[in-house]
Order: C-alpha cells, then sequence, then structure tokens
C-alpha cells in the first residue's frame, strides 16, 4: 500500500554532513520526500516526541542528545514506506545493523543512531501530525 512515514536525520548525522547521502539513499530506495524541515528542537519539543519511552532509562540522555543540534525531519512516502524506511536504517543499534544500512554506515551508538524511522502506521501518522501541518505535505502519488 502507499503509505507515509516520518523519518528524522538526528544531530549526529546532520553535523556530519550527511543530509544529502542519506537523501539520496531514500530517493535511490523509491521513496518520495513530501515535506522536510530543519529545526532544532526545544526540550519540550523532544521530551513530546519520545513521550512514549519517558520512563525508560535511556529518556534523559535521548532527549539531551536530540536537542543538541538541529535535525532534519521529512515525510517520506512510497510503497510500503514504513518498512521499506526501517530497512534502509538498519536496526537501532548500529554495532547490530547490517553492512550498508544507514545506521551501520553513519551511526556510533545506540544513542547516536543517526536516523529515527516511525515504526507502525499508527505511529506513522501521530509522528508526521507532530510536526506537520497536512497543507505542508505534497503528495506525490
Ligand atoms: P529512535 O528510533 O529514535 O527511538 C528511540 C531512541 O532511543 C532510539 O532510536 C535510540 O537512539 C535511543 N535508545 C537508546 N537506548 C536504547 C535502547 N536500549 N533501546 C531502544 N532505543 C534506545
Amino acid at each position: 500500500a502507499l503509505e507515509r512515514t516520518l523519518s528524522i536525520i538526528k544531530p549526529d548525522a546532520v553535523a556530519k554532513n550527511a543530509i544529502g547521502e542519506i537523501y539520496a539513499r531514500f530517493e535511490k530506495a523509491g521513496l518520495r520526500i513530501v515535506a522536510a524541515k530543519m529545526k532544532h528542537l526545544s526540550r519540550r519539543e523532544a521530551e513530546g516526541f519520545y513521550a512514549v519511552h519517558r520512563e525508560r532509562p535511556f529518556f534523559k540522555p535521548l532527549v539531551e542528545f536530540m536537542i543538541s543540534g538541529p535535525v532534519m525531519i521529512q515525510v517520506l512516502e512510497g510503497e510500503g514506506a514504513i518498512m521499506k524506511n526501517r530497512d534502509l536504517m538498519g536496526a537501532t543499534d548500529p554495532k547490530k545493523a547490517a553492512p550498508g544500512t544507514i545506521r551501520a554506515d553513519f551511526a556510533q551508538s545506540i544513542d547516536a543512531n543517526a536516523v529515527h524511522g516511525s515504526d507502525g502506521a499508527d505511529t506513522a501518522k501521530a509522528e508526521i501530525a507532530y510536526f506537520f501541518a497536512e497543507t505542508e505535505l505534497c503528495p506525490r502519488g
């Protein structure tokens, strides 16, 4: 099915000047960027985005990391976009990420892991709405 998913290029990968290389991977895999914005997240925005992890031990360092520099936020659209993006990203822990995946190639650690991607249809909808108004999306079917 034609899907949309939320992708974030995290502060580590933005600082490495890797936005273009990561965008090329999305586009070569047939995903279309239908909305994008660069943003330096406030603490409140980062805490709200990761609210499901609030009780996890990594919540505080995760928020600190996500506000440590600007991020690039985009909506990706395409056939099976949610799984396709997860396949491109590789495992959350870059030490476990398959060779050739974004995290294997750009990430340092499970905390600084280069990218975020929605993990399912419901989270994709909620995460897209968290950062983008419907009128900011440019569907290209
Ligand atoms: P992300 O997909 O952005 O969602 C939550 C983030 O928490 C995750 O990527 C990791 O960067 C970070 N994190 C740190 N420790 C863990 C952990 N043990 N399990 C899952 N995520 C973790």
